[in-house]
């Protein structure tokens, strides 16, 4: 408790600093630089090609002046106008607080970042919300070589009450037919990416980029969402590089490399009562660096619902000295606050790992730890050949009540019942 209340003083103390030092600016910009009408500055802004530059109503690209006003109107008239509509935002460092990207938009729009949007870390702002929230907005493209800076290292906390409250930086909920791509992601103060109740989002050739001992600052996390392919993207985190929650399905990661990080996850399942089950995922030619886990399934050992999570496959994948290549854990409890009574499980059936090979830190290669009240089955090791990378010990597989077959597969690590 005492840590708790000394974490508590010290983040209060950034709070009203970072307040303190930014609080001044929106007053200074008012004086500065009033912002034209809308109609005026969108009309000026998209020359009539449908571009909305937010440099052309007023945003200031200095990294310390308050955009969010700004980036807000550009917007409100992309979303606004028909057809193609695009906010741009051009090279520079634009500071923003919590941003409403709310749709439907009347056509399509695309938020082309070639400059860096920095988040404040004035968190009262964000009111426990997330920062950039992207709702209900179909044929999404989000494109440039620009970042998304979450600037989490001025937040970051070891203290878990804490640092739950942080925002997400990219929120995208009830978005249909999406393309993000291009852009980096950096420091988030939580999750880099969200993505919930979503439809075929495409994410491609992203960098995503953490401490690795930033605390669950995840690349992306997806739920609920169907038809999500996430190709050609680079992640080191302290957290998982990908999650995938419940309700998720036809999920496709490819040519995406992890670490530092806490692997490629399915999971954690099992938490919440209205989860919905987890299909058809897929994650294919990746390379896992220096992560602690390299594909893992895991779900809590006192699941409130029962759901099967199904017909994963992992393949085709190198890991390089991370500590735990393949993990299934039905045990999963961080918080040991797990009641082993719980009548409710989570299903793991029809798991594929298919060709991994590559090096792990610890003797454990493969541990498929399964409950005994729903031992994991239909789990097939086909092609799997990662060897301890250390000295004095050998590969091994551990499993516990773990039903499938073995094939081509390393004796060692065979351990399937
Ligand atoms: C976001 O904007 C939409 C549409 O303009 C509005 O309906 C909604 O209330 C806003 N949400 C918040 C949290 O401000
Ligand atoms: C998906 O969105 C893109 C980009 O806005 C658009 O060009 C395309 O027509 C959309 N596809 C469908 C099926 O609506
Ligand atoms: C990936 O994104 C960068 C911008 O960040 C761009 O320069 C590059 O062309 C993109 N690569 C591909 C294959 O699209
Ligand atoms: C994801 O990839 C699969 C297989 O290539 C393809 O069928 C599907 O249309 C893709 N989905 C999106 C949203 O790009
Ligand atoms: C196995 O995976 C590696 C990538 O880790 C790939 O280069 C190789 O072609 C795959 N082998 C087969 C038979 O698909
Ligand atoms: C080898 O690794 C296994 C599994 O982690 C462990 O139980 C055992 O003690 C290790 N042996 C030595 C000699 O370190």
């Amino acid at each position: 408790m005492a840590f708790g209340k000394n974490a508590t003083r010290v983040l209060f103390v950034l709070m009203v600093m970072c307040a303190t030092s930014t609080a001044k600016l929106p007053v200074a910009k008012e004086g500065a630089a009033p912002a034209p009408a809308p109609e005026a500055g969108a009309s000026e802004a998209s020359g009539g090609r449908g571009i909305f530059d937010i440099t052309n109503v007023g945003a200031t690209s200095d990294g310390k002046t308050d955009c969010s006003k700004e980036l807000q109107e550009a917007w409100k008239s992309a979303c606004g106008a028909a057809g193609q509509a695009t906010v741009l935002i051009p090279k520079g460092e634009f500071l923003a607080g919590p941003l409403n990207f709310s749709g439907p938009c009347k056509g399509d729009v695309t938020i082309h970042i070639d400059g860096t949007l920095l988040g404040t870390n004035d968190l009262p702002k964000y009111n426990g919300g997330s920062w950039i929230n992207i709702l209900k907005v179909n044929n999404l493209v989000i494109t440039g070589s620009g970042t998304i800076d979450g600037q989490g290292a001025n937040v970051y906390t070891k203290d878990p009450a804490e640092a739950k409250a942080f925002p997400n930086s990219l929120v995208l909920d009830f978005v249909k037919n999406g393309t993000i791509s291009g852009i980096t992601l950096l420091n988030s103060k939580f999750f880099h990416m969200n993505i919930y109740m979503s439809e075929d989002v495409k994410i491609e050739n992203l960098t995503i980029t953490a401490p690795g001992d930033s605390p669950n600052t995840d690349g992306i996390h997806i739920g609920d969402s169907n038809n999500i392919n996430v190709t050609d993207t680079t992640i080191g985190t302290g957290d998982d590089c990908i999650s995938i929650g419940g309700g998720s399905s036809h999920i496709i990661v490819t040519g995406v490399t992890c670490g530092p990080g806490q692997g490629i996850s399915v999971g954690c399942l099992g938490r919440y009562k209205d989860e919905k089950d987890v299909s058809d995922v897929t994650v294919k030619d990746c390379v896992l660096r220096s992560s602690t886990n390299g594909v893992r399934v895991k779900t809590y050992e006192d699941a409130v619902k029962s759901i099967t999570a199904s017909k994963l496959t992992f393949e085709n994948i190198k890991m390089e000295d991370v500590a735990n290549p393949i993990i299934i854990d039905q045990n999963y409890c961080p918080e040991k606050v797990c009641t082993a009574k719980s009548k409710s499980a989570v299903t793991v059936k029809d798991v594929i790992f298919r060709n991994i090979t590559g090096t792990s830190s610890t003797p454990a290669a493969v541990s498929l730890l399964c409950s005994d009240k729903q031992p994991c089955s239909g789990v097939e090791l086909i092609d799997v050949n990662v060897e301890y990378s250390g000295k004095n010990n050998k590969t091994i597989g551990v499993c516990n009540n773990a039903k499938g077959t073995a094939k081509d597969t390393l004796q060692a690590l065979a351990c399937l019942a």
